[in-house]
């Protein structure tokens, strides 16, 4: 490449560096080493403590670390609370189940006692995601980049718009991912989630009950399943009763979400849907082998965590999770 040219694309990528719109280039392993060194450890040592209690817990990090990435990029927008004139991205719908809120104001709280205005909320709700899966396995299961800034807007309207249904297709799934630049195989991989946690029958009832509207069962659903979904949602308007999504090991990060699918046994028509293109399949197809679930869901979370960060001198470094800085 000649000299010129280079020093452009150079100066572009020093001028795009510093206005912060790099997407997820930014981050680095380690970006508190130098301005808070035990940062790390004591997200770590926090989210261990509390998930030795409460199993649920990583459950809820991990779909709040997603649910945050795909609105605005991840930048801790989910942790903001509603203002008189503002319903925050926790007001949505999709919203329900999220918690754990409590727990990440921990950690904030004694990481502006040890290196005040330094860490993100952000970083914290990404770190926490992947050290509460990983408590399981005493181990870190993916690589955390850090660096990223806290944004300052949340909205219900952009939550609404951005967090894919339960009841999307195949298409719209696609459609979704795509628009934050994930794949159709980080889409089947990232679905993997679903191997923790819980939902709630609001959002697959309509596959037991009245699929079509005429009170019929979604044929693609597992009819043995869908007999014991209906002894857990007794009607199509129970909003209250939650169930494992992945009922043989419910709170196990592992790959057999997976092997439910391919019994028929995905609960949302959003999982049923990965069924539904050859090109997700195959890749389902190569999900049951648990070494390259774990390789690969590291990899698409790494993608993930970098979706739209904010870095540089754009946002800011919240003093308090729930508020932005007056
Ligand atoms: C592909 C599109 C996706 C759709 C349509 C979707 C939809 C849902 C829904 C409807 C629930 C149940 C919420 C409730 O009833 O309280 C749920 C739960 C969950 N989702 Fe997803 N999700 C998707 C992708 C993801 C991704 C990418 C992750 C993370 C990598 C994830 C992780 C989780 C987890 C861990 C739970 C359980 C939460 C809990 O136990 O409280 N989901 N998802
Ligand atoms: C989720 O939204 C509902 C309804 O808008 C709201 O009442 C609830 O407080 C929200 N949940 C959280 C955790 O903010
Ligand atoms: C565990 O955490 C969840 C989410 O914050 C909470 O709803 C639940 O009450 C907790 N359970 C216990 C036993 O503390
Ligand atoms: C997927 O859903 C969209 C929106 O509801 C709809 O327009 C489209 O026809 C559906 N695609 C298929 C293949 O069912
Ligand atoms: C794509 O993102 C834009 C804004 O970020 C949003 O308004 C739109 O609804 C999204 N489309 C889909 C299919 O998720
Ligand atoms: C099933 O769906 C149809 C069409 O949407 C609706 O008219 C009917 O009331 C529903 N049945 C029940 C039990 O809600
Ligand atoms: C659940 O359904 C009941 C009865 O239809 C309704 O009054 C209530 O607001 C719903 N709750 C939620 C959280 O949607
Ligand atoms: C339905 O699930 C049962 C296990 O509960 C399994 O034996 C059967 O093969 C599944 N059927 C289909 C069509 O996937």
């Amino acid at each position: 490449m000649n000299t010129n040219l280079s020093s452009f694309l150079f100066s572009i990528a020093v001028l795009l560096g510093l206005l912060g719109v790099c997407h997820g280039g930014m981050l680095r392993k380690n970006f508190y080493e130098d301005s808070c060194p035990l940062a790390e450890d004591t997200v770590k040592e926090i989210i261990w403590k509390r998930v030795a209690c409460n199993s649920t817990l990583p459950a809820k990090f991990l779909r709040m670390h997603f649910h945050d990435c795909f609105v605005r990029g991840c930048d801790a927008s989910v942790l903001l609370d509603s203002t008189a004139n503002n319903k925050a991205e926790k007001e949505a719908v999709p919203n329900l189940s999220l918690a754990g809120f409590d727990v990440l104001e921990e950690v904030k709280t004694q990481l502006e006692k040890t290196c005040p205005g330094v860490v993100s909320c952000a970083d914290i709700l990404a770190l926490a995601a992947r050290d509460s899966v990983s408590y399981q396995f005493q181990r870190p299961l993916w690589e955390v980049l850090t660096g990223r800034r806290d944004g300052t807007i949340s909205r219900m309207s952009e939550a609404l718009a951005n967090i894919p249904s339960p009841f999307f297709n195949f298409t719209t799934l696609k459609q979704s991912f795509a628009n934050k630049s994930l794949s159709t195989h980080d889409l089947v991989v990232l679905s993997g989630g679903h191997t923790i946690g819980v939902g709630h029958c609001q959002f697959f009832s309509n596959r037991l009950y009245n699929f079509t509207g005429k009170n019929d069962a979604d044929p693609s659903l597992n009819s043995t399943y869908a007999a014991f979904l209906k002894t857990q949602c007794k009607s199509l308007t129970d909003n209250v009763t939650t169930v494992a999504m992945d009922p043989g090991s419910p709170l196990s990060f592992d790959n057999n979400y997976y092997k439910n699918l391919k019994l028929n046994q995905g609960l949302f028509q959003s999982d049923a849907a990965l069924l539904t293109s050859k090109e997700a399949t195959n890749t389902v197809d190569e999900l049951l082998d648990s070494d390259d679930f774990f390789r690969e869901f590291g990899q698409s979370m790494k993608r993930m965590g970098a979706i739209d960060v904010l870095s540089g001198s754009s946002g800011e470094i919240r003093k308090k999770c729930n508020v932005v800085n007056s």
